[in-house]
């Protein structure tokens, strides 16, 4: 009877600790799912100079909304990593409602580090300070010269943008090419 309790107790008090341990590394690894207002995705794929030609990687795609409307404004085929399943499978729906059955829009669950950016023209993040960081060592290697990466709100930590782009609810859009990691 005593032996019981106290299993149960253990088994809460380490339900608790691991539920509070998982808040704490989510709040500070993870990126929040705030997705980007869709006048302003319009607004962002206007500037990213976009042609049925482009292949555009979303880099953290929550419910795929940037691959879904550059496919509807520019036929661009898009690819994303999403780290969400829920939000994968959420992004079918986003995708169906304003795409119907067309193909060329792919939003995977995957952890953003594997993407080959390699294979990519355009390259769009809404991301944090933190993970921005992470990222810069794979664009010195992967983006290729043509190529040009978009940061949505903030700027890389350690380079400086080619371009700029100040987004009608005051954000800022920055851009970086290959260049902008080996000039000065
Ligand atoms: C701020 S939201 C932006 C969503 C979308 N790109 C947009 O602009 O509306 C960032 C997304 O990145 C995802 N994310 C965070 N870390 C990730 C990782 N390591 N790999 C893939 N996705 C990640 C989050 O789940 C979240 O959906």
């Amino acid at each position: 009877m005593v032996n019981s309790f106290f299993l149960a107790l253990m088994f809460i008090i380490i339900l608790i600790v691991g539920a509070m341990i998982a808040l704490f590394l989510s709040s500070i690894l993870l990126v929040p799912a705030v997705m980007t207002p869709i006048k302003i995705v319009k607004e962002v794929l206007g500037a990213m100079d976009l042609n049925e030609k482009s292949r555009l990687l979303d880099l953290g795609s929550g419910d795929g909304r940037v691959l879904v409307f550059a496919k509807k404004l520019y036929g661009v085929k898009g690819v994303g990593y999403e780290i969400s399943p829920l939000l994968v499978l959420y992004s079918r729906l986003f995708k169906l409602r304003h795409l119907g059955l067309s193909r060329g829009v792919v939003n995977v669950t995957g952890n953003l580090f594997d993407a080959d950016f390699g294979s990519f023209d355009r390259i769009f993040a809404h991301l944090n300070r933190r993970a921005l960081g992470a990222l810069q060592k794979k664009l010195i290697l992967e983006l290729q010269p043509g190529s040009i990466f978009y940061s949505y709100r903030y700027p890389l930590p350690n380079f400086q943008p080619t371009n700029e782009f100040v987004l009608s609810n005051g954000v800022h859009l920055y851009a970086y090419t290959k260049d902008s990691f080996t000039l000065d």
